[in-house]
């Protein structure tokens, strides 16, 4: 009798897991793009505004990007000096940059990012450019660490 009511709990937590996974993903894609996927909801407008290129400065740099792309992609892509011992994969830390203006530019920061980055760099606001998704304008400065 126990077992009866253990298994559909058990699909419920799954399924629940499951749902949840789907929906934070599905955010991600709309805060990254600003475009939902579903053709009944795609507004015209938010589509050719999300294919628009985003201004970045880089110092006295600006350039211009495709929205969705790392902050670590649009300096290769512009032959900015950044490094990135790890290649992008959030290990090493290398790639951090400080935001002097418009964060709000940029993804939110996931904890396995703070954790790279540290207390201090976090609490300041650094950003690591293999993580940070560019989804508006935003100026960085990237350290001088040689
Ligand atoms: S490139 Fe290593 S943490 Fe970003």
């Amino acid at each position: 009798m126990a077992d009866r009511t253990v298994l559909p709990l058990r699909l419920i937590r799954a399924g629940l897991r499951a749902a949840s996974r789907v929906g934070a993903g599905v955010a991600d894609r709309v805060a990254r793009t600003g475009v939902a996927t579903h053709p009944a909801v795609v507004d015209p407008q938010a589509a050719a505004t999300a294919r628009r290129p985003v201004m970045i400065r880089f110092g006295d740099r600006e350039v211009a990007v495709e929205r969705g792309r790392t902050l670590l992609e649009a300096a290769r892509e512009h032959d900015v000096d950044l490094r990135s011992y790890c290649g992008g994969n959030c290990s090493c830390g290398t790639c951090r940059v400080e935001i002097v203006a418009r964060p709000e530019g940029l993804s939110r920061r996931q904890s396995m990012e703070e954790f790279a980055l540290g207390m201090d760099a976090a609490r300041r606001g650094d950003r690591l450019a293999c993580q940070a998704e560019v989804l508006g304008p935003v100026e960085v400065r990237v350290p001088d660490w040689f």
